[in-house]
């Protein structure tokens, strides 16, 4: 059976400083684990040939990426994270301060709200689609680096978790999911690359 393995990109610069969006490069630490991920897929991938690198179009995904050798790598705008329009490059702290209705429409509703001009979880949802058919058609197994609104997602789709459960699913750095799809459903294993 084919294993897909979910990661978020190595801390990036804006996780640091607590900013959303953006398209940051990675920090000190997102480059260690850039580098301890290389170190894990080319051993748990070493014989299997057909095997592909997912990532987003974001640069903090593709820096991910970058020391794994050996393996086509594909980018997908669809696993570019949640767009957060107008508040993009913002903290939480900020929207609370300056946009405090938004911030609490989002509190109240995750799973609708839409960040104006950008997307909510449910636009998430939706462009997946393209990418979970290409998921289930490969024969090989994937590596998918994203980022967190995306990938809980994507966890949720293979997990079979609920819909209203998807914008509170824990999705911590430097972990990578494995999910193998077998005839008596599907199992679930986690490597944590870091402290
Ligand atoms: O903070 C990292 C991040 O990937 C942001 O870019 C994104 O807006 C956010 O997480 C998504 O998580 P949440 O939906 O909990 O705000």
């Amino acid at each position: 059976p084919r294993p897909i393995l979910l990661t978020r990109h190595g801390e990036s610069r804006y996780n640091v400083r607590s900013r959303i969006g953006g398209d940051s490069l990675l920090s000190d630490t997102g480059e260690i684990y850039s580098k301890k991920l290389s170190n894990f897929v080319e051993k748990r991938l070493k014989s299997e040939k057909a095997a592909s690198i997912w990532t987003s179009t974001l640069q903090r995904t593709i820096l991910t990426a970058g020391p794994i050798v050996g393996f086509p790598k594909i980018q997908w705008r669809a696993l570019d994270e949640i767009n957060s329009g107008v508040c993009d490059g913002m903290t939480y702290e900020e929207i609370k301060r300056n946009m405090p209705e938004e911030y609490e429409s989002r509190k109240k509703d995750k799973l609708r709200y839409r960040y104006p001009r950008g997307e909510s979880y449910l636009d998430v949802i939706q462009r997946l689609e393209p990418v979970i058919i290409e998921l289930e058609r490969q024969r090989a197994p994937v590596v998918v680096i994203s980022h967190q609104a995306v990938l809980r997602a994507l966890y949720a789709y293979f997990a079979d978790r609920p819909l209203k459960e998807i914008p509170h699913i824990e999705m911590p750095l430097h972990t990578i999911i494995e999910i193998q799809m077998g005839v008596t459903g599907v199992q679930e294993k986690r490597y944590k690359l870091m402290d």
